[in-house]
């Protein structure tokens, strides 16, 4: 297992280029099963997931060719093979059930390891089946594997639940190729989803209303080869405005989208960080005026992202004045608290709210990252630890930031990544 460790270190300063998010590619590589041609994925980050994706297509029977330097992912499904993500492949990666909506649209059948829970929560799925089920599969359980079938799928309407990101993509999938409209309502509204619609509309698909809270989708006979480049990543662009405020530097962050960013950027400004959109990038400053709290709730997308919750938080210990953060999308989003106390934090849970305390002097402890963002929060908390914070368990940053290490010492943060 690799361990990262992180020094304190001064102001970060200088420019990074934010690479494509990992949130879009995923489903937009699960879509490319949907047609029989070759599907070209540009920008493509280059992580382990992404990597996990690669071979969960390949088992399925797609010809994948990964090219890493360029950033592309060719993805040609002539045939299928197999119609199932094996729990081998799930258990590394949740976003392997994007697979299901495909299969079942494209073969009539998709059989998928349950993938469980999380550090971050229960994790369940039962409002993708529901809309599968809508669409008219069977839909069997057994055995820790969820099978659906369907020797049709009719379009149909769909209320969420919740606007779950994970549901809207999958059933989105399924209906792109079922008989007649589906309409789904009370849909997640995430900028990836929006990329997804978008690159199965390149393919033939006729989908209306992405990024909104209700897509109309009508079916049609058959998909085509497309080619497409995924938008850069939200998170990782607020990772890095985050690290700006927290070591109160200076830094010009590439290749973003500042529509996608509305919250943290709103939230970042109320502390008293310096934010300037140019034509050059982002610029964030957090050395210009004396930091002070805010209150954070996280919402689905256009709210508060849940995946900036933790990072923002390990700020928030270091700003003058004590801040509120209420976490609302996910049950168990706070396992970072702990880790963070560890290093001198003072936060405190109440029900779903933690009382941050501020003007914490962080010392350097070693640590645990409990999932991919609490462990870039602790990565961020390091920065401006007295001394040296020692983080076992980065596999989970390095299935979601591509180059990571290589970013943050481009700004002058060090951090050097050890093997246990
Ligand atoms: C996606 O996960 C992201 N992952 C997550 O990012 C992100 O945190 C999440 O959306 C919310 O924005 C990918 O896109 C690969 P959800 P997903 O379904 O789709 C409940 C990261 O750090 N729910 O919107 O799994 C669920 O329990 C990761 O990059 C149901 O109840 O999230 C949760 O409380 C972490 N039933 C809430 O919805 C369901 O059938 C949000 O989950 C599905 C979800």
């Amino acid at each position: 297992m690799a361990k990262f460790l992180v020094e304190k270190c001064g102001p970060l300063s200088g420019e990074v280029e934010i690479s494509g998010s990992k949130n879009a590619v995923l489903p937009i590589m699960a879509a490319a099963i949907l047609t029989e041609e070759s599907c070209q994925i540009l920008d493509a980050p280059v992580l382990r997931d992404v990597d996990v994706m690669c071979k969960l297509l390949g088992s399925i029977g797609s010809a994948v060719k990964a090219n890493y330097e360029e950033n592309i992912i060719e993805i040609e499904t002539r045939d299928i093979v197999a119609k199932e993500a094996p729990y081998e492949l799930v258990k590394k990666m949740r976003a392997s059930i994007l697979v299901m909506g495909p299969l079942l649209a494209r073969t009539g059948k998709a059989r998928i390891a349950l993938p469980g829970g999380c550090a971050i929560g229960a994790r369940p799925i039962n409002l993708h089946l529901k809309g599968f089920q809508a669409l008219g599969a069977e839909i069997e359980e057994g055995h820790g594997y969820v099978e659906a079938k369907a020797d049709k799928l009719i379009g149909a309407n769909v209320y969420l639940d919740f606007p779950s990101v994970g549901a809207t993509e999958n059933i989105m999938m399924a209906a792109v190729l079922a008989e007649g409209i589906t309409i789904i309502e009370n849909v997640a509204e995430e900028p990836e989803i929006v990329d997804l619609a978008n690159f199965l509309n390149k393919m033939g698909a006729k989908i209306k209303g992405a990024g909104t809270d209700t897509i109309k989708i009508e079916g049609v006979g058959k998909l085509h080869g497309t080619k497409h480049a995924v938008i850069p990543d939200r998170i990782e662009t607020g990772t890095f405005m985050v690290a700006a405020a927290i070591t109160r530097g200076n830094i010009l962050i590439k290749n973003v989208v500042p529509d996608h960013v509305k919250p943290v950027i709103a939230k970042l400004k109320e502390c008293g960080a310096i934010i300037e959109d140019g034509d050059d990038g982002m610029r964030v400053r957090g050395d210009v005026n004396p930091l002070i709290s805010t209150d954070i709730k996280t919402l689905p997308y256009p709210g508060f992202p849940t995946d900036m919750q933790s990072q923002f938080m390990a700020f928030l210990t270091t700003v003058t004045g004590s801040s509120v953060v209420i976490e609302t999308v996910f049950e168990n989003r706070y396992m970072h608290i702990g880790e963070l106390n560890r290093m001198g934090a003072n936060i405190k849970i109440e029900g779903r709210s933690a009382i941050i305390q501020g003007d914490r002097r962080l010392q350097g402890a070693q640590v645990i990252s409990t999932d991919l963002r609490a462990g870039a929060a602790l990565v961020l908390a390091g920065l401006m630890a007295e001394g040296t914070t020692e983080i076992s368990e980065v596999y989970h940053i390095e299935r979601g930031y591509a180059d990571f290490i290589e970013k943050f010492r481009s700004l002058g943060a060090s951090i050097k990544r050890m093997e246990d």
